[in-house]
């Protein structure tokens, strides 16, 4: 069956075109600070998200969230300390009231040297941000899209390039 003109493949699925705008819904960027992030962070405002700016760099994501033309906060976090995630998801659902998107965006690429001079610490960081970071915050989200439609909400969401919504549909055998 052919797909709807302009429509965004998923993962395991299709977004209707008329899903798509961005205007009015709450944004979340992890690494946002500089980057890929701060540029998302932009590029997301600009198209009328409220956006919520998070990174391990404080002063770096005050100033990114300071310089978007829409609303926007900055929480200083580090994505992969479980209460730091749970901090900032808290404090982007009080004071936007929902969360829509959620650009886990937040890594480290560790050593460029050798492999054998890679150390066991360095390694272990570079776990803890790029994979325990996106766990907690997509387990995080999953956490509240749960409370969200419990209380009758939608739960339309997406994480980074993944369409979550393809996740959630009921009898889905699970992410
Ligand atoms: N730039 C590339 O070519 C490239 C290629 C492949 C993947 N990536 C990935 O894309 C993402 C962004 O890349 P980038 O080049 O913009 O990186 P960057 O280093 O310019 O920016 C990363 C941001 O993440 C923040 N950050 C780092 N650790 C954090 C933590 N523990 N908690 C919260 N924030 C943290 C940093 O402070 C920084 O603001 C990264 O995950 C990176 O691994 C980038």
């Amino acid at each position: 069956m052919a797909e709807p003109s302009g429509a965004h493949r998923g993962v395991r699925g299709v977004v209707p075109p008329g899903d798509m705008s961005l205007d009015g819904k709450v944004a979340v960027v992890t690494g946002g600070a500089g980057g890929l992030g701060a540029a998302a962070a932009r590029r997301l405002s600009r198209e009328g998200c409220r956006v919520v700016v998070v990174d391990i760099d404080g002063d770096g994501a005050r100033r990114v969230a300071g310089e978007l033309p829409g609303m926007s906060i900055a929480v200083t976090a580090d994505v992969s300390v479980e209460e730091d995630v749970e901090r900032y998801l808290d404090e982007a659902t009080h004071s936007f009231g929902r969360i829509d998107l959620h650009h886990l965006n937040a890594g480290i690429p560790g050593s460029v040297g050798g492999f054998p001079d890679l150390s066991a610490a360095e390694f272990d960081r570079v776990m803890a941000v790029n994979v325990r970071g996106t766990f907690l915050g997509l387990r995080g989200a999953f956490r509240i899209v749960s409370t969200v439609r419990a209380s009758g909400g939608a739960g339309a969401w997406d994480f980074g390039a993944l369409d979550a919504r393809t996740y959630l549909e009921p009898g889905h055998e699970g992410a």
